[in-house]
């Protein structure tokens, strides 16, 4: 399985964002994350679609577009329009999730479920061979430059298993307080797609990409 490195452009700096992403891009990160956040289900709000379209022509790099937001299949269509090419729902904002994992794959995308630190991991054993991608949050989402919660790295490990019994190899994504320190740690117990913010754009973007991948090697 491939590990994979999504730095989340919420850290970067908005004024130079087009550069920002190409840095990332040349150091070698395989996706873009791209939180978007409601103000509902989670308290913050940070971008929407304008954004996305107007970033879309600075890399061709995978865009993992992560949706905080309540009731998600009421705007997969047009995330999808805009060049979304990995979207992420809640879980617990869906009132009906194989309908959305079933409108994300009808678009031709790939489909990744994702669930809060509170979220009891048995949650996503209907939907498991369903989906490209499941994303354990590893904060409460909401806010980028958290510290990592401690207890996810017995929930990435049970998610593995569950997959594993089930001859599945997919993909694991963490998302929240990830660190140069905690990397080895989160790949050694299952996790493989890697999201980061403040430890990517705090500093030299190029450089701590360069330095993550090494680790992730
Ligand atoms: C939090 C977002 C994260 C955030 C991570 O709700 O989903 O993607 O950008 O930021 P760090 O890596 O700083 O914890
Ligand atoms: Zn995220």
């Amino acid at each position: 399985m491939n590990n994979i490195l999504s730095p989340s452009i919420l850290a970067a700096d908005f004024k130079k964002l087009g550069q920002q992403i190409v840095d990332v891009d040349n150091a070698g990160a395989q996706y873009i994350h791209i939180d978007v956040m409601d103000g509902s289900f989670v308290p913050s709000i940070s971008f929407g679609m304008p954004l996305i379209k107007s970033i879309r022509s600075a890399t061709d790099k995978v865009f993992d577009v992560h949706l905080m937001i309540v009731d998600p299949i009421r705007y997969i269509k047009e995330f999808s329009e805009i060049g979304a090419d990995i979207i992420t729902f809640h879980l617990e904002a869906a009132p009906d999730p194989q309908a959305v994992i079933d409108k994300i794959h009808g678009l031709g995308k790939k489909a990744g479920m994702s669930i809060k630190p509170g979220t009891q991991v048995e949650e996503l054993v209907p939907y498991l061979d369903k989906l490209d991608m499941i994303l354990i949050m590893t904060v409460e989402p909401g806010f980028g430059g958290q510290p990592f919660i401690e207890a996810s790295y017995d929930r990435i490990k049970a998610v593995r298993k569950m997959l594993s019994d089930r001859g599945l190899e997919t993909d694991i994504q963490v998302d929240g307080g990830i660190t140069k320190e905690n990397l080895r740690s989160v790949l050694d117990v299952g996790a493989n797609v890697i999201v980061a913010g403040s430890t990517v754009y705090r500093g030299d973007a190029g450089q701590n990409v360069k330095d993550m991948l090494e680790i992730m090697a």
